[in-house]
């Protein structure tokens, strides 16, 4: 008898898991009509947009801005969902809207404006145009990498006089190097990556296996300070750095086949998911010690796509990581994240922090929640069509 209801039970536990939560036609409908109005509203292509103000008008940026690179890399996975010319073509636009930036070493962030948009763009049209424009953008980045240090620099200066300072966002700019040497040969950038992703992992994390934002390098690598820039305050665990470590430690092992990397995302993953203060929709608040304040969907867009890659390399959580990445994208189609049709400056998503400290951006759409989100989208959606 015992057996009978095991059975059933695990037919009933398989069927409930491999129902559709999501329906991922009827989000990319809407996406792609809330992604005509901004196309709309958006004839000048050296306005890229990022947000709202807070008066409610839009908030375009330039393309030297770290955000540059979402809007073409989103309507990049509406092609790729919907297959329609048009949003190929839009995509291509904003895409070269970005092409001068590959000359740019005054920012770690060529990953995000680099590859979301020319890394998309190649992996699904192949054209050649986008490869050297990539190439000579990783090369750009990898110039911020100091040997003696060991790693590669974020930002020019940190208040406090330090000049050497790393923060945690900078380990998802390690796929577009990955990328970079696999496509030119060029191992140095295979070997930096490896160092970065070493040294952050080595002084970047807590014991909790929670993430400071901002490390403060000396000239041979020793550690100055522990930061706080983007978070509450220097010991908190500031929740998009938190999804950016996940990332990048997920790629990290994707890249590497290096199980050291596995282990540690896992260990991130393990302290997100368990975290007292993880809401039951799965959308974290904007630091994870801040309960009951602004919630950041942009963090729970970037953990969610990151469970789901992470949930493919096996192991006792993977139906965990699964599960909790598809409530979160099951949150974030629906009210109150998802927009009204029209609204939200035609951003798809509502309810992101930027910069809260800075009073930046708070409680705002951002364009890569959008980006993150819609890639989320895209993995549940090949995830189910294997699983069948
Ligand atoms: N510093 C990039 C971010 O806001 O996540």
């Amino acid at each position: 008898m015992k057996k009978i209801y095991t059975l059933f039970f695990s037919i009933w536990a398989f069927s409930a898991w491999s129902q559709p939560k999501i329906d991922v036609k009827k989000e990319f409908e809407f996406a792609a009509k809330q992604y005509e109005g901004m196309l709309a509203s958006h004839p000048d292509i050296t306005k890229f947009p990022q947000s709202t103000n807070p008066d409610g008008s839009p908030r375009d940026m330039k393309s030297s801005w770290w955000c540059s690179g979402f809007f073409g890399g989103s309507l990049w996975y509406i092609y790729e969902y919907t297959k329609q010319d048009k949003w190929k073509e839009a995509a291509d636009k904003w895409t070269m809207a970005v092409e001068k930036e590959q000359y740019n070493t005054g920012t770690h962030d060529l990953g995000f404006m680099i590859y979301c948009p020319f890394g998309n763009g190649y992996r699904l049209t192949k054209n050649e145009a986008y490869k050297p424009i990539m190439l000579t953008g990783a090369k750009s980045l990898a110039t911020r990498f100091d040997p003696k240090v060991g790693l590669i620099k974020s930002w020019n200066s940190f208040k406090g006089g330090y000049n050497y300072p790393v923060i945690i966002d900078n380990m998802m700019n390690l796929e577009f190097l990955f990328w970079a040497a696999r496509e030119s040969g060029n191992k140095e950038l295979y070997n930096l990556s490896v160092t970065h992703a070493d040294n952050t992992l080595k002084n970047h994390y807590r014991a909790d296996n929670s993430a400071y934002h901002v490390i403060c390098y000396g000239p041979n690598g020793e550690v100055l300070a522990k930061k706080n820039h983007q978070g509450a305050e220097d010991e908190s665990p500031w929740a998009r750095g938190q999804s950016w470590g996940l990332y990048g430690y997920t790629v990290m092992y994707r890249e590497t086949k290096d199980p050291k990397y596995l282990d540690f995302a896992r260990k991130i993953a393990t302290f997100l998911l368990n975290h007292p203060n993880l809401p039951a929709d799965k959308i974290p608040y904007w630091d994870y010690s801040k309960p009951g304040e602004e919630r950041d969907a942009s963090a729970g867009a970037i953990m969610a796509s990151a469970l789901l890659e992470l949930s493919t390399y096996g192991g006792k959580d993977a139906k965990l990581y699964y599960d909790s990445a598809v409530k979160m994208l099951e949150s974030l189609s629906k009210p109150p994240y998802k927009a009204e049709l029209g609204k939200n400056n035609h951003f798809i998503l509502q309810h992101s922090v930027g910069h809260k400290l800075g009073n930046s951006e708070i409680d705002v759409p951002l364009v890569y929640a959008d980006y993150y989100y819609l890639e989320g989208l895209l993995r549940y959606d090949a995830l189910r069509k294997k699983k069948k």
